[in-house]
C-alpha cells in the first residue's frame, strides 16, 4: 500500500519529476520504425509532445513538437534537405535542433537564427525499433541484447493503454497472474489443453538486469528452468520471457506496449528483412466487448480496468505480490540515486561490454523452429495478426525447412 503521495512519486514521468528523471536516464523504444510511412510523425513520449522525421541524408530527428517561433504544429512540417521546415513561416530545424534557417528574418538579423534552438533528443533504430534518449548528456549505448540477433522472422506488435506504466510493468513480476489471468481465465472461456496446475512455490531476486522471478507449480520439480532459471523483469520498464515487451509511458495515463518477436526459421543462415514488420493489437473488438482470447490482450484489458493511475492507497498485497514491492522500492530508490547525482543501474556505457548482452530464458529448448511459433503468436498471444503476415511466415519457413537426403 502506499500513500496518495507517494503514488504519484512513483508514476509521474514527466520532466523535473522525480521518477521522469530516473526514466531519462535509459533509451526508450518509441516507434517501429515501420510506422514511420510518411516523412514526419507526432508521438508523445514521457508527456513529451515531439515530432519524429527523417532527413535528406537518413537521419533520424526527434524534436518539440511545438515550433520555437510561434507554436505551430511541427509534424506538419516538411523535410528538406537535412531540415524540418515549419508551415508556418518556414523557419527550418536539423535533428539537432538548430534552427538552420529563418527565410524572412535572415534579411534582417542574419545571425538571428543562431539564438533558436528547437528541443531535440537523440533516436537510434535498432532491431526494428526506434529508440529515444530523452535524457542529460553524454547519452549511454542502446542496449544490444542478445535475442535481437537471434535467427528468425521477427515482428513487432504495439497496442495503445489508457493507463500509467507502472502498472503494466508490475505485470512483469506477477508471476500469479499467469496462473490465473491467462491460463485459468482461457480454460474458463473454453480454452482447450490440459487444466493448469497451481503454483506451489515463487522467488524473487535482484539482478544487473533488474529482477528474476522463479515459480513451481504443483507437482513439479525444482530441475524446471522455470525455477532454476525463471523470468526476467527487465529494468526499468520491460518484461523478457523469450520475447520482449517494452511497457513505453507515454504520459502519467497513457501506456505504449511494444512487444517484439522473433519466429525461429530453421538453418542457421540470417534472415534479413529491409523493415521489421509492425501491427496494432486492439484491446476492444468494434462492438465495445474487451478482447479477451489473447495473452497480451488478457494483460492489457487488466491493466486497464485497474484505472488509468492505479489507486495503492486501497490495495491489500500478498506473499504474491513481493516482487510487486521489491520493484517500487527499487524505483524509489534509483530515483533518489538520480536525484542525488548519481548514475542508476543497468546503463549501458562501455561498447565491450554491450555486445549481444544475453538474458537468462527458461525454456529456449521449446522455442521449435518448426514454424508453429508464427501460428502460437496469432493463436494464443495476441489478437489480429493479419493473415499476409501469418502466409509469409509460412512462406519463409517453408523455403528454409530441413530436406531430407534422397
Ligand atoms: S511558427 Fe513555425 S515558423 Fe513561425
Ligand atoms: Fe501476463
Amino acid at each position: 500500500m502506499l500513500s496518495a503521495d507517494e503514488n504519484r512519486a512513483l508514476t509521474e514521468v514527466g520532466r523535473g519529476t522525480r521518477m521522469g528523471q530516473l526514466l531519462r536516464r535509459y533509451w526508450m523504444p518509441f516507434l517501429a520504425a515501420a510506422e514511420l510511412t510518411q516523412s514526419t510523425k507526432a508521438v508523445r513520449l514521457l508527456g513529451e509532445d515531439l515530432v519524429v522525421f527523417r532527413d535528406g541524408s537518413g537521419r533520424y530527428g526527434l524534436v518539440e513538437r511545438s515550433c520555437p517561433h510561434r507554436g505551430a504544429d511541427l509534424s506538419l512540417g516538411v523535410v528538406q534537405g537535412n531540415g524540418l521546415r515549419c508551415v508556418y513561416h518556414g523557419w527550418c530545424f536539423d535533428a539537432a535542433g538548430a534552427c538552420i534557417e529563418q527565410p524572412f528574418e535572415r534579411i534582417a538579423h542574419p545571425t538571428a537564427k543562431d539564438k533558436v534552438r528547437a528541443v531535440a533528443y537523440p533516436v537510434v533504430e535498432k532491431a526494428g525499433l526506434l529508440w529515444a534518449y530523452l535524457g542529460p548528456a553524454p547519452a549511454p549505448l542502446v542496449p544490444d541484447w542478445d535475442f535481437f540477433h537471434d535467427v528468425g522472422y521477427k515482428q513487432i506488435v504495439l497496442a495503445e493503454a489508457p493507463c500509467n506504466w507502472v502498472q503494466c510493468q508490475e505485470n512483469s513480476i506477477d508471476p500469479v497472474h499467469f496462473e490465473w489471468l491467462h491460463l485459468r481465465w482461457s480454460e474458463a472461456q473454453g480454452a482447450g489443453g490440459r487444466p493448469p496446475k497451481p503454483h506451489a512455490e515463487i522467488a524473487f531476486e535482484e539482478a544487473p538486469h533488474g529482477f528474476t522471478y522463479r515459480r513451481q507449480w504443483e507437482g513439479g520439480s525444482p530441475t524446471d528452468e522455470l525455477w532454476t532459471i525463471g523470468r526476467v523483469c527487465l529494468w526499468p520498464n520491460a518484461l523478457y520471457t523469450g520475447f520482449c515487451e517494452w511497457r513505453v509511458p507515454v504520459d502519467d495515463t497513457h501506456t505504449r506496449l511494444i512487444a517484439w518477436f522473433n519466429v525461429p526459421l530453421p538453418g542457421d543462415e540470417p534472415f534479413l528483412q529491409e523493415r521489421i514488420p509492425c501491427w496494432t493489437t486492439p484491446t476492444h473488438h468494434p462492438d465495445g466487448r474487451p478482447i479477451t482470447s489473447h495473452v497480451l490482450n488478457q494483460d492489457l484489458i487488466t491493466w486497464i480496468g485497474q484505472g488509468r493511475l492505479a489507486d495503492r492507497s486501497r490495495e491489500h498485497l500478498g506473499e504474491g505480490d513481493r516482487g510487486v514491492v521489491m520493484l517500487r522500492r527499487k524505483l524509489f530508490e534509483q530515483a533518489q540515486l538520480v536525484a542525488d547525482g548519481g548514475e542508476p543501474m543497468a546503463v549501458f556505457r562501455d561498447p565491450a561490454r554491450n555486445q549481444r548482452v544475453s538474458l537468462p530464458r527458461a525454456g529456449r529448448a521449446l522455442e521449435h523452429p518448426f514454424g508453429r511459433f508464427g501460428k502460437y503468436i496469432a493463436e494464443t498471444i495476441a489478437y489480429g495478426q493479419p493473415v499476409e503476415l501469418a502466409s509469409d511466415i509460412e512462406r519463409v519457413w517453408y523455403e528454409r525447412r530441413p530436406r531430407r537426403q534422397p
